[in-house]
C-alpha cells in the first residue's frame, strides 16, 4: 500500500527546540525523517543524531535526509539506550531532543505490520522487527488477568474484563491469528451500544501495542536520561499521543522544575535550586487546520522543558 506520514506539529516543534546553527541535535523518533530533515536543514555547523528502532523507517528517512546535507547519523537502536549510544559516538551533552512518539504512518497502514485495526494482518505489532515478543504471543498465552491488567492499563479499556474473557474462550477453540479475528472477538465482547461510541478495537489495539513495545517504561528512561544530557539552554520537546505517555512527560517535567522544601523554611538556603525551566506552562496542540488535513494530529500535546 502506497502510504506517507504527514508529520505532526512540524514547524512548531522544531522552533521549541529554538535551534542554534552549530549545536548538536536529537531525533529519538526518526520515523519517515519530516522533524529531522527541518531540524538537519537549519544546522549547517551543526550535527544530528536520529534514532529509530525500525529498519524500514530507517531505509525510508536515509535517503531523504541525504539530499538535505551528510551532517547526521542514524542508530538503529531503541531510544532507552539513548545515553550509552551517543556515548559511543563520542557524544556527552547536546542542545536539544526531541520525541514525536507513537507509531508512523508507514508503520500503522502497512498491513503485514499487525498495527491496525481497520487492515487484516498477522499479529505483530513490533516496531523493531529483530524482537521476540510480538502481539501474537501476547493474545495467545497471556493469562486471562494479565491480558486484563494490561487492556486496563495500557488501553484504560472499560470492557477489559470481558474482552480479556473472550479472547481466551476463543483461543481455546483455534489461536488467534490476525487482526481482523481479534476485531471481531472484541466486538463480541462489548455491548453493541459501545459500537457506536468511535471502533471498539482502538483502546485493546493500543494496550497490546504498548505491551509488545514496552512503551512506558522505555518512554520514563529515556526521558530521565535525555535530560541529563541537555547542555546549559537546551531543550528537550516531547509530543504525546495517548494519556498514558502524557502523563508521564507531565509528572517528570513538572518534578524537574519544582523545588521540593520543607514548607516552615522562611528562606530558600544557597544552592537549592532546580536545573531546568518550563517552556509551555499550557500544553501545545495542533492547530484547528492542521487537524483537518491530518486527523491523526488530533490527540497531539507537545511539551518543553528547558535546562538552565
Ligand atoms: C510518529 S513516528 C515519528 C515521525 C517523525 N517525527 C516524522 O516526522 O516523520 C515514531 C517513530 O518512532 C519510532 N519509535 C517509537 N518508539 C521508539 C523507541 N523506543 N526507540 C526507537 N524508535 C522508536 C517508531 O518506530 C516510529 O518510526
Amino acid at each position: 500500500m502506497e502510504t506517507k506520514h504527514i508529520t505532526v506539529l512540524l514547524n512548531e516543534a522544531v522552533a521549541s527546540l529554538s535551534i542554534k546553527p552549530n549545536g548538536i541535535y536529537v531525533d529519538c523518533t526518526l520515523g519517515g525523517g519530516g522533524h529531522s530533515s527541518l531540524i538537519l536543514s537549519q544546522i549547517p555547523d551543526g550535527y544530528l543524531y536520529a534514532f529509530d528502532k525500525d529498519e524500514k523507517a530507517i531505509n525510508i528517512a536515509r535517503s531523504k535526509l541525504s539530499k538535505i546535507a551528510s551532517n547526521f547519523t542514524i542508530i538503529n537502536t531503541n531510544f532507552s539506550n539513548i545515553q550509552f549510544a551517543l556515548k559511543e559516538y563520542g557524544v556527552t551533552k547536546v542542545d536539544g531532543i526531541l520525541y514525536d512518539l507513537g507509531v508512523s504512518s508507514f508503520q500503522i497502514d502497512t498491513p503485514e505490520r499487525g498495527f491496525s485495526y481497520r487492515f487484516d494482518g498477522p499479529l505483530d505489532m513490533r516496531m523493531d522487527q529483530s524482537q521476540t515478543l510480538d502481539a501474537y504471543t501476547v493474545v495467545n498465552t497471556y493469562t486471562e488477568s494479565h491480558l486484563k491488567s494490561i487492556l486496563y492499563e495500557y488501553g484504560e479499556e472499560r470492557y477489559a474484563s470481558s474482552i480479556a474473557k473472550k479472547i481466551v474462550k476463543e483461543r481455546q477453540i483455534k489461536p488467534i491469528q490476525s487482526t481482523l479475528e481479534l476485531v471481531e472477538i472484541i466486538k463480541k465482547a462489548v455491548p453493541a451500544s459501545y459500537l457506536r461510541l468511535g471502533h471498539p478495537a482502538k483502546q485493546t489495539f493500543q494496550a497490546i501495542r504498548i505491551e509488545v513495545n514496552n512503551e512506558l517504561a522505555i518512554l520514563s528512561k529515556s526521558l530521565e536520561d535525555g535530560l541529563n544530557l541537555l547542555n546549559s539552554g537546551g531543550r528537550m520537546v516531547v509530543i504525546t499521543f495517548h494519556s498514558l505517555e502524557d502523563r508521564i512527560v507531565k509528572r517528570l517535567f513538572h518534578q524537574k522544575t519544582t523545588l521540593n522544601l520543607p514548607k516552615d523554611l522562611p528562606f530558600i538556603p544557597d544552592g537549592y535550586d532546580v536545573d531546568f525551566m518550563l517552556v509551555n506552562h499550557k500544553v501545545i496542540i495542533p492547530s484547528v487546520d492542521e487537524v483537518k488535513s491530518n486527523n491523526r494530529s488530533h490527540s497531539a500535546k507537545m511539551r518543553i522543558i528547558q535546562k538552565k
